[in-house]
């Protein structure tokens, strides 16, 4: 059922332990960490805001309190600082945040089934907190929901192509028919690698769902990793004849997440470039710090 053709809940599943970050993880949620000067799951929330969604339930865990404080309304600031209140300006637009906690780490299936009473009848957005997507012209989930309306689909999943030997990573996608848009998917498999990988299109943090999800994550058995796997949830309703279709990120869209020591540092210096106020200062900083570390004879930028 779609009250008003339209969808304007998320769940953001915020749960998991940041074990790959540590120790700058041990008391802190991964998603707190900022890119530049912003947390990721604050971009999270505000590409979701941009794309229509109106309510957003944040599945938490131990050590994620500093998620609910982050998203209440600015208080208490020195009077005169100039801030970007983005708190009161969700407020004043009808945004509002709940959450619900996922008391044991047993999967992203399990984290996205805590959202039942949430959800209720209505088609959803999956957005993980961990994983911010920049640069696109229209938000990779304004262009999900879209799809998802107009095709009546059960389930819609944002993909990005990686190397192959990166299928061990994600939940990769196969296609019924390459050749038409927008791409059906024939079927899904959670971190398969390279041997049984059905093509390199990797699924990238987001989804649109039908609550029917919700049923087949209900009698999910243990996959990978001995988690509760959303991927495996929605084989299964594919399985069952659902329709579901897959949504390329665009070429100028950049991925950044905060998973690994890896790719939190590259998010973190890219957030800093695309910063207006010292990107471009920064951007000369890391060209002289480049060349002083080619060679030792020229200037070294922090002497
Ligand atoms: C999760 C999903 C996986 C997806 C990935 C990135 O894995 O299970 O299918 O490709 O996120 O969106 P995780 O990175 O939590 O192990």
């Amino acid at each position: 059922m779609r009250p008003n053709n339209k969808i304007t809940k998320a769940v953001i599943p915020a749960a998991g332990l940041g074990s790959r970050l540590y120790p700058a993880t041990k008391v802190q949620a991964k998603e707190m960490l900022p890119l530049g000067l912003k947390p990721v799951i604050q971009m999270v929330a505000e590409e979701l805001v941009a794309s229509g969604i109106r309510q957003i339930l944040i599945v938490t865990g131990r050590k994620k309190r500093a998620i609910e404080d982050h998203f209440d309304p600015n208080e208490g600031l020195p009077e005169g600082q100039q801030i970007d209140d983005w708190g009161h300006q969700w407020e004043q637009m009808g945004v509002r945040f709940s959450y619900t906690r996922q008391s044991r780490p047993r999967g992203l299936g399990d984290a996205v089934l805590q959202a039942q009473d949430f959800v209720g009848d209505e088609d959803f957005v999956v957005a993980l907190g961990d994983c911010a997507i920049v640069g696109g012209l229209q938000p990779i989930t304004e262009r999900l929901i879209q799809t998802h309306l107009q095709q009546a689909a059960a389930a819609s999943i944002a993909v990005q192509r990686v190397d192959a030997a990166q299928t061990n990573r994600y939940g990769i996608v196969q296609l019924a028919e390459p050749q038409s848009q927008p791409w059906r998917l024939a079927d899904i498999v959670e971190k398969p690698g390279p041997q049984h990988a059905p093509s390199n299109l990797a699924v990238c943090a987001r989804y649109v769902l039908s609550p029917a999800i919700l049923s087949y994550l209900k009698t999910t058995t243990p996959g990978y990793g001995s988690e509760i796997q959303l991927t495996d949830a929605i084989r299964a309703l594919l399985a069952d004849g659902a329709q579901a279709y897959a949504i390329p990120l665009s070429e100028k869209e950049l991925r950044l997440d905060v998973g690994n020591f890896n790719s939190y540092a590259r998010g973190f210096v890219r957030a800093v470039l695309d910063d207006p106020e010292i990107g471009s200062q920064f951007a000369q900083y890391l060209q002289r710090l480049a060349a002083y570390l080619e060679n030792s004879d020229n200037p070294d930028p922090d002497q």
